[in-house]
């Protein structure tokens, strides 16, 4: 982070393809912007906003309204206890992480398992134990038109006792990949089986934001801890994440965040309960949000693949999140080197290798691949893909046997 810092302290004009920030979409701005109004016309509301703090698990009313919008839209048997907030999900993942593993006071240890990698690099450093991770390499389909695309390899898939808890990002940051339903369902059957709990990070995922290019059922029960977040609808300022989960997990994240925290903060719910209104967020979402970045993502793979032409690049088929994933097979160099050389051109992304948490192999794919977000205006997304292709084909250029 301090390097892409720099990076635009140095140069203003980089082309921003790094981050994960979500769009400016003028719709949810104004949606935002009614309710931060309606919270401030109101005498108790905006006392509450200011002057209170917030229970250890959230304000009940706002937990209440979520418990009901689940039940109705996916019959899920929730209710207030199943639910606490916390001051963004990156924070609830913190205390889940610690929570369940790490080392334990008899001396054995446990792990939070992968079950398909690349994944969420801002889980990398979360556990406060060293060599918190393990990790799956997945299967790689490869698809008509140049795209491809990871699926878990249950044959290498292993729970021990050493396992702490599965976690999937669901659609996973960095590939926009969504694991199917039926590899959710087979993973929730073995962590149940194995009696370990089921991390699903739903940042990107239902029922909001709803960044999703394709079907993809919800699941949920007691043994799922289903994380949200309002950071991807356009409020990451809000620092506001949604723990859903049996009580009694429920119980010791409250615990722990208060030691953490006192109390998450008071904006994020003061907009979510408006924004919950009346189901408003679930047609925002589907309406607004998910339309919007599907334009985006089509956007940006036809202009990538315009541009990388007959260059040995694949794109991870885009199902959800708000980034392409580039394989570039066989790279000349490596990643990290392809992203110094982006960088000194002026165009930032993110170099693939850091999404490996886990791996304790030296799997050369991790070196050959880039992720770009298409969050940014469609013009400044075109020059940079004209950008990162153009320095490709130098790259493969200067390497005997490609033909580019
Ligand atoms: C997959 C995933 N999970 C969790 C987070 C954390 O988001 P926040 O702390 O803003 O809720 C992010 C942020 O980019 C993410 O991409």
């Amino acid at each position: 982070m301090d390097d892409l810092g720099d990076a635009l302290r140095v140069n203003p004009e980089m082309i921003f393809m790094g981050g994960g920030n979500p769009a400016r979409i003028p719709a949810m701005e104004s949606a935002f912007d009614a309710a931060l109004r309606a919270t401030l016309e109101n005498p108790q509301e905006r006392h509450e906003l200011f002057g209170v703090y917030q229970p250890p698990q959230g304000d009940a009313e706002l937990l209440d309204t979520i418990a009901s919008l689940l039940n109705k839209e996916y019959g899920w048997p929730i209710s207030r206890a199943n639910i606490a907030l916390s001051n963004g999900s990156q924070s609830a993942f913190f205390v889940l992480f610690n929570l369940l593993a790490g080392e334990y006071p008899d001396g054995s240890k446990k792990r939070i398992q992968l079950p398909l990698i690349p994944e969420y690099l801002g889980y990398s450093d979360l556990g406060i134990a060293a060599d918190f991770f393990t990790a799956t390499p997945p299967n790689i389909e490869l698809l008509p038109d140049g795209f491809f695309k990871y699926h878990v390899d249950f044959s290498q898939l292993k729970i021990t006792r050493e396992t702490g808890a599965l976690c999937v990002s669901r659609p996973t940051n960095p590939t926009g990949n969504v694991i199917s339903d039926d590899e959710l369902l087979k993973l929730d059957e073995l962590a149940r089986r194995h009696q370990v709990p089921f991390i699903v990070d739903g940042a990107y995922g239902t029922p909001f934001p709803n960044i999703l290019f394709t079907d993809a059922r919800p699941q949920w029960n007691d043994n799922t801890i289903l994380v949200l977040s309002l950071s991807k609808l356009g409020l990451p300022g809000a620092r506001t994440g949604i723990v859903i989960a049996h009580p009694d997990m429920i119980n010791a994240f409250a615990k722990a965040n208060t030691i953490l925290s006192l109390a998450t903060g008071n904006f994020g719910p003061a907009l979510a309960r408006h924004l919950l209104n009346e189901g408003n967020i679930l047609r925002l979402s589907r309406e607004v949000v998910a339309p919007f970045y599907r334009e985006r993502m089509e956007h940006a793979v036809a202009t990538f693949k315009e541009y990388l032409g007959d260059l040995p690049c694949l794109i991870h088929k885009p199902e959800g999140a708000i980034f392409l994933w580039l394989w570039c097979k066989d790279l000349p160099v490596s990643s990290e080197e392809l992203y110094q050389r982006l960088k000194a051109r002026g165009v930032l992304v993110v170099s693939g290798h850091h999404f490996f948490p886990g791996l304790d192999q030296d799997w050369h794919h991790r070196h050959e691949c880039i992720r770009v977000t298409y969050c940014q205006n469609p013009k400044i997304v075109a020059q940079g893909a004209r950008m990162i292709a153009d320095e490709l084909r130098r790259l493969y250029q200067g390497k005997q046997g490609y033909p580019v």
